[in-house]
């Protein structure tokens, strides 16, 4: 199990995504923590491939580190995130990116999830790629700014960053369109709660939920028209990985007994865009 010095919901509390930094470099030791972190990580949950590099990118020419189209600012470490495609990788590649964010944050430091504001090509060739092998996403790695730059508060303002969804509008009981109470996910609310928080791709936060009969059903509802529209990469499959960690993690910390596992529902009347991603079993 991944184990971090602070409760995973303070840290999924705390994190937001931060694209400008001081230009001091993070610490060696915080690095060496972040890889020993990494090298312990557990399998992935549908057991896909994924691994991280830790890299430097050149930011010789200013502020601004090459290869992030001028939306970094300061930083000059990268966390590249590195997938051999398989069937649900992409849910894989979130679940454990997303567990190693966590940690970078338990260390006071930094970072913003990248899946389409970077280049691909020169991330990729600074990781030396093994045959079939790809980078759906990065992240700068550094201290965080205590002023945002410019592109950075317009990212948070386009995006919307700080809103996320009601409760009843990505929970339900049984089916879709029942809301599902607070008082009746009993224990697993705060799961719940950490799902909700998560931060998604455009913040569009595709994931929902329904509860039946002991098992938490999780649905990924695409907006309309975003598919691979920014990216290679499935980011919203990325996002529902992100939130399989949030709720799996928080659940183990609390001592919750439960499991993944494959047991579509065959709930009828989905809405428009959605499908079965996974349950867990309670
Ligand atoms: C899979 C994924 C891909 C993202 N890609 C980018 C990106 O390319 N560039 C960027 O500036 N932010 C990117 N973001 C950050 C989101 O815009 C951000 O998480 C969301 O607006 C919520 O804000 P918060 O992270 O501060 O909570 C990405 C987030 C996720 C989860």
């Amino acid at each position: 199990m991944i184990r971090f010095e602070r409760p995973v919901t303070e840290l999924i509390r705390v994190r937001r995504s931060w694209r400008s930094f001081v230009e001091d470099p993070v610490p060696a030791d915080e690095k060496d923590r972040i890889q020993a972190f990494i090298s312990g990580l557990d399998a992935s949950p549908f057991g896909s491939r994924v691994r991280f590099a830790v890299v430097e990118a050149d930011r010789s020419r200013g502020k601004r580190p090459q290869g992030t189209y001028g939306v970094v600012t300061g930083a000059s470490t990268f966390l590249v995130g590195i997938l051999t495609p398989a069937e649900k990788g992409f849910e894989d590649f979130g679940y454990l990116f997303e567990a190693t964010v966590l940690f970078i944050t338990s260390l006071g430091l930094g970072t913003c999830w990248m899946g389409g504001t970077f280049d691909r090509s020169l991330f990729s060739g600074m990781t030396r790629l093994a045959g079939g092998e790809f980078v759906p996403a990065i992240s700068p790695i550094g201290i965080p700014s205590e002023k945002r730059s410019l592109v950075d508060t317009a990212f948070i303002m386009t995006a919307g960053s700080r809103r996320r969804k009601t409760w009843e509008d990505i929970f339900f009981q049984d089916a879709f369109g029942n809301r599902l109470e607070k008082a009746s996910a009993g224990p697993y609310g705060q799961s719940l709660e950490m799902v909700r928080l998560a931060p998604s791709a455009s913040n569009k936060q595709p994931w929902r939920v329904v509860q039946k009969d002991g098992r938490f059903h999780f649905y990924l509802t695409r907006a309309l028209g975003y598919r691979r529209f920014f990216s290679q990469a499935d980011l919203q499959r990325i996002d529902m990985g992100i939130a399989m960690f949030h709720f799996a993690q928080s659940a183990r910390e609390a001592g919750l007994a439960g499991t993944w596992e494959d047991f579509d529902p065959k709930i009828s009347a989905l809405p428009p865009r959605t499908e079965y991603v996974i349950s867990w079993a309670t």
